[in-house]
């Protein structure tokens, strides 16, 4: 990912998100390869409100979209800072802020949304990996400001590589930093120590990490644990791509889902926008109440118990489960 960016696309999707303007107040070197970015109104206004673990999309003066987690001061309503990371074989997205974008520009902005939020705990253990640092910021400050019990565990392949260090340099112990040219592989046991009710598990970071933690956090409740993946995750659900009816509520219509088709596309199809970014299940955008059906969910979002309620569903991916057909709120 290219930040914390669940998912990058351009052209005609990027139009899918609904974009305003914000103007780039300042780029700064955070890492190598690592730059921050601090996006203002324009007009010198308020930007909407946000809350820990939300996202905006960017959409650059190239025509790309990007999702980035909003690792700033959420109480400061003029600013959003992201951080951008440099992907190795990026062409457009991460190449283009670190090559060409320049203070002063204007991009446009998206969102934000929130699909990784922090509930409230006594105590909380904070994982990155890498730029998955970016959306704990803002979970870290909070529960800093509410006096909860935290902790956070920072991998990274080397220190110079790892972002925003001086500035979680003030916590003292609270934060664990381990590169792992020092120190190698995160013990994730040792740091998690044994399951506690009061304690809540955040995690951002590349895939074979956040795979580790969900080993790692087996016996823990089950609603302990949250993570937000960087790209999609391996396929789940049920696999098979059955054709399906959706009824959209408000209209009272029923429209078919091919077996080659997603849902968002045939509602799309039917003239009835859903507002989409990612089209992978991982940003959140196309969320959709469902009022009745089974959703075979596909996002790589939700939790074990957000699935087995059943009311919400990302229909860019997901689908009914087979021989069901699903009614949605649109
Ligand atoms: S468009 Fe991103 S989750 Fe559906």
């Amino acid at each position: 990912m290219s930040s914390v960016a669940p998912a990058q696309q351009s052209g005609p999707v990027a139009e899918q998100a609904s974009a305003s303007t914000a103007r780039v107040a300042e780029i700064r070197r955070q890492a190598d390869g690592v730059v921050g970015i601090v996006l203002t109104d324009p007009a010198g206004g308020r930007l909407p409100d946000w809350a820990p673990g939300a996202h905006i999309d960017l959409v650059l003066p190239d025509g790309t979209t990007r999702q980035y987690s909003l690792c700033g001061d959420r109480w400061d309503a003029h600013a959003y800072r992201v951080a951008v990371l440099r992907e190795p074989s990026s062409r457009g997205g991460s190449a283009y802020v670190h090559d060409s974008l320049r203070e002063g520009d204007l991009v446009g902005l998206g969102g934000p949304r929130n699909s990784f939020p922090l509930v409230p705990a006594p105590r909380y253990l904070f994982v990155a990996g890498g730029i998955g640092i970016t959306p704990l910021l803002p979970m870290i400050a909070q529960a800093d400001m509410v006096g909860a019990d935290w902790t956070l565990l920072y991998g990274g392949r080397s220190r110079n590589s790892m972002a925003f260090l001086d500035e979680l340099g003030r916590h003292g112990d609270r934060v664990r930093v381990a590169p792992q040219d020092e120190t190698g592989l995160l013990d994730l046991p040792a740091f998690l120590g044994t399951p506690r009710e009061d304690t809540r598990i955040y995690a951002c970071g590349p895939a074979p990490l956040l795979d580790a933690l969900a080993d790692a956090t087996a016996d823990w409740p089950s609603t302990s644990a949250r993570t937000e993946r960087f790209v999609a995750r391996e396929r789940s659900g049920s696999g098979s791509d059955s054709s399906f009816e959706v009824t959209l509520a408000r209209s009272g219509r029923t429209i078919s889902v091919g077996r080659d088709e997603t849902a968002l596309e045939a509602i799309g199809a039917a003239g009835v926008d859903v507002l989409s970014s990612c089209r992978q299940g991982t940003c959140g955008t196309c969320e959709t109440t469902v009022l009745e059906g089974r959703p075979d969910h596909r996002d790589s979002i939700l939790d074990d118990d957000d699935r087995q309620a059943g009311d919400c569903m990302y229909p860019c991916v997901s689908r009914a489960v087979p021989g069901d057909r699903l009614v949605l709120d649109l």
